[in-house]
C-alpha cells in the first residue's frame, strides 16, 4: 500500500520521468549527435565536449556544421570537405562521400552555360576580318567553334579553350578582365546551381590559386573554427600558448 503522504511526490516524479523520456527520444530522433569526440592526431589527442558545446554553451549546430542550411540537414564529418590534403586520392573518393548532391555545390559553386556574345555584330566591329579571332587557313581551314580544337585543359600543343578564347577577346576587351573574377559574367551566363544536373568543372578552370587556398585543409579547418570562436568569445583555449589545453600529451 502506498502511503498517501507520498502520492503527490510519486505523481510528480512519474510526470517528470515521462517528460524526460519523451524529451530524450525526441531530441535523439532529431539530432543523433555525439556526446564527446576523441580526435587522435599528431599534435596529441584532443577530447572535444560536443554535447556540452551545444547545450551548455548554447551554440547552434549550423555555427560549426556550416554545411547545414536547414534543421533537417545531416551533419557531415568535417574531413569530407576539409581533407588532410586535396590530392588525387581525395578527388577519386570524394564523389561518394556525400549523402546528397546539394552538398557538392558548396564547393562546385558555379558553372557557366551560355556565352553572351553577338557574333554578327562582332564581324562588323572587326571590319570583316575573321582573323581578329579565328586562325588562318593553315590551322582552321574554315572558321568554326573554338571548342572543336581547344579543350578544357591545355596540352603541350594547344592552349585551353578558356585561355585561347580569352586571349582573342582581350585584344579589344582588356577592361573586362581587369576586375578578375567579378567580371566573368559580362560574357558568361552562370547556371542556377540548385537546378544544375551536369558534370562539374575543376576549380582551376576559373581560379588561379590552389584549392587549399580556397578551402582549408583539415588541421587548419579545426584550428580556425575552434580557436576563432574562443577568441571571439574570450572563452575556451586559443592563441600560441594554448596548445596543451586541447592536446593531451
Ligand atoms: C562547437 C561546434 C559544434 C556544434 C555546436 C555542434 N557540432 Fe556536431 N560536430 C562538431 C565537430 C567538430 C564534429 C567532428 C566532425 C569530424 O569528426 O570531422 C562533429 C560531429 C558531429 C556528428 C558526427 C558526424 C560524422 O559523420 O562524423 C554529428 C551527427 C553531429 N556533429 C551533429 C550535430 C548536431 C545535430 C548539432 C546541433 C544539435 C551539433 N552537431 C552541434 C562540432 C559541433
Ligand atoms: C559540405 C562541405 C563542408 C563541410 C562538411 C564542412 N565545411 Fe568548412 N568549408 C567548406 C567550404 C566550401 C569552405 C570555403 C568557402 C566558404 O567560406 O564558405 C569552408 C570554410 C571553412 C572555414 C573557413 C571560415 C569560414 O567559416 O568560412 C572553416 C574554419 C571551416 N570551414 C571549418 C569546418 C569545420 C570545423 C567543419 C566540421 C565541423 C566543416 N568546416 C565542415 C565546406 C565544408
Ligand atoms: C570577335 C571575334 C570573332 C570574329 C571577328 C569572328 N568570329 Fe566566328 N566565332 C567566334 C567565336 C568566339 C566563335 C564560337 C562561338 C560560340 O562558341 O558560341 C565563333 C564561331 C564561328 C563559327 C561557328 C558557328 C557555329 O555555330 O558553329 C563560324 C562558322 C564562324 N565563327 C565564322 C566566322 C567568320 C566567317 C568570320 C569573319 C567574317 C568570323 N567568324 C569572325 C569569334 C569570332
Ligand atoms: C581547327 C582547330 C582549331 C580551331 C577551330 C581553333 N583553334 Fe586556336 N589553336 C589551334 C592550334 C593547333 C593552336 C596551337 C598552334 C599555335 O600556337 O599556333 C591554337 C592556338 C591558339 C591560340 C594561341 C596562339 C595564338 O594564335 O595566339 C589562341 C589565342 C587561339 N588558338 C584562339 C582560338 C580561338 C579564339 C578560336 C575560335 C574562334 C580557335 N582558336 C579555334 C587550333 C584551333
Ligand atoms: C575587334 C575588337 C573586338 C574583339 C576582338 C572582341 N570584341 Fe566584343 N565588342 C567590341 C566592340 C567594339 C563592342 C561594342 C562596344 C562595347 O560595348 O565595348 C563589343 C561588345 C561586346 C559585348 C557586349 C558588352 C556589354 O557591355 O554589353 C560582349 C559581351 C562582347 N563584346 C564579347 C566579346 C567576346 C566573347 C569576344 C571574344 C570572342 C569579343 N567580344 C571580342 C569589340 C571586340
Ligand atoms: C570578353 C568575354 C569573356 C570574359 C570577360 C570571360 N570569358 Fe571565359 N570565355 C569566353 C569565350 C568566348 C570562351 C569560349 C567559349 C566557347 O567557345 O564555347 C570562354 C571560355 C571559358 C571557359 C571554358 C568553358 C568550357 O566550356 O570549357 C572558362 C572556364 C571560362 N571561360 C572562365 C572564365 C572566367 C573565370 C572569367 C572571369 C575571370 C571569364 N571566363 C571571363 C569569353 C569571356
Ligand atoms: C570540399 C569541396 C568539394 C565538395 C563538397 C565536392 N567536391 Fe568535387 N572536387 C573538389 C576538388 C578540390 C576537386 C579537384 C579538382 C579541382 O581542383 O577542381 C574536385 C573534383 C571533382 C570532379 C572532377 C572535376 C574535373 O574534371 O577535374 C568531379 C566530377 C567532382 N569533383 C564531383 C563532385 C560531386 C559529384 C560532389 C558531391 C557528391 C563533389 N564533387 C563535392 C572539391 C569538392
Ligand atoms: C566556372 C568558374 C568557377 C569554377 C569552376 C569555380 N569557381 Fe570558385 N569562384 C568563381 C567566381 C566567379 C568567384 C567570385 C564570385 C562569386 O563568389 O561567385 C568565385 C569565388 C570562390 C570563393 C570565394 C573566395 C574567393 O577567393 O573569391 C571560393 C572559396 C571558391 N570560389 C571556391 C571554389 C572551389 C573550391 C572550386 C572547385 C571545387 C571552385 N571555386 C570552382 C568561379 C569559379
Ligand atoms: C562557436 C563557438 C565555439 C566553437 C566553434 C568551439 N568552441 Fe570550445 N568553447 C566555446 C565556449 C563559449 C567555451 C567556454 C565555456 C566557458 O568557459 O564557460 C568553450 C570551451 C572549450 C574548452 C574548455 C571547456 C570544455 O568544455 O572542455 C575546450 C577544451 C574547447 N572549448 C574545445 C573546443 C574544440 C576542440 C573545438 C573545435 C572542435 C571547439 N572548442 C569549438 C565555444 C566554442
Ligand atoms: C581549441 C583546441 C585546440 C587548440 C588550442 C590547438 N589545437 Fe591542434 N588540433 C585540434 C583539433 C580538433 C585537431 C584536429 C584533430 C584531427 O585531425 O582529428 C588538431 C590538430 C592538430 C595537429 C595534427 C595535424 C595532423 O596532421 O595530425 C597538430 C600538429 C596540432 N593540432 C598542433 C597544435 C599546436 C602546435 C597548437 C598550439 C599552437 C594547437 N594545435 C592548438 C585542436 C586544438
Amino acid at each position: 500500500m502506498l502511503n498517501k503522504r507520498y502520492a503527490p511526490i510519486t505523481a510528480a516524479v512519474v510526470i517528470l520521468l515521462v517528460i524526460a523520456a519523451v524529451g530524450y527520444t525526441r531530441t535523439k530522433a532529431k539530432t543523433d549527435m555525439p556526446v564527446r569526440i576523441l580526435f587522435k592526431n599528431n599534435g596529441g589527442n584532443v577530447i572535444f565536449s560536443h554535447l556540452v558545446h551545444h547545450r551548455n554553451y548554447q551554440i547552434a549546430c549550423a555555427k560549426c556544421h556550416h554545411e547545414m542550411t536547414s534543421e533537417q540537414d545531416k551533419a557531415l564529418a568535417c574531413g569530407s570537405c576539409h581533407p588532410v590534403s586535396f590530392d588525387e586520392q581525395y578527388v577519386e573518393n570524394h564523389k561518394s562521400s556525400f549523402p546528397e548532391k546539394k552538398y557538392c555545390i558548396q564547393c562546385h559553386h558555379i558553372e557557366y552555360e551560355h556565352l553572351i556574345f553577338d557574333h554578327d555584330e562582332h564581324i562588323e566591329f572587326a571590319d570583316d576580318n575573321c582573323q581578329a579571332c579565328h586562325h588562318g587557313e593553315d590551322i582552321e581551314p574554315e572558321p568554326g567553334q573554338c571548342s572543336e580544337c581547344h579543350e578544357d585543359m591545355e596540352s603541350d600543343e594547344i592552349p585551353s579553350l578558356a585561355m585561347a578564347a580569352h586571349k582573342r577577346c582581350q585584344s579589344c576587351h582588356e577592361d573586362m578582365f581587369d576586375q578578375g573574377l567579378t567580371s566573368c559574367t559580362t560574357c558568361h551566363q552562370a547556371v542556377d546551381m540548385t537546378q544544375y544536373s551536369g558534370d562539374f568543372s575543376s576549380c582551376g578552370q576559373c581560379h588561379d590559386v590552389k584549392t587549399k587556398d580556397l578551402v582549408l585543409e583539415r588541421m587548419n579547418a579545426f584550428h580556425e573554427q575552434c580557436m576563432d570562436c574562443h577568441e571571439r568569445e574570450g572563452k575556451g583555449p586559443y592563441g600560441e600558448n594554448s596548445c596543451f589545453k586541447c592536446h593531451i600529451r
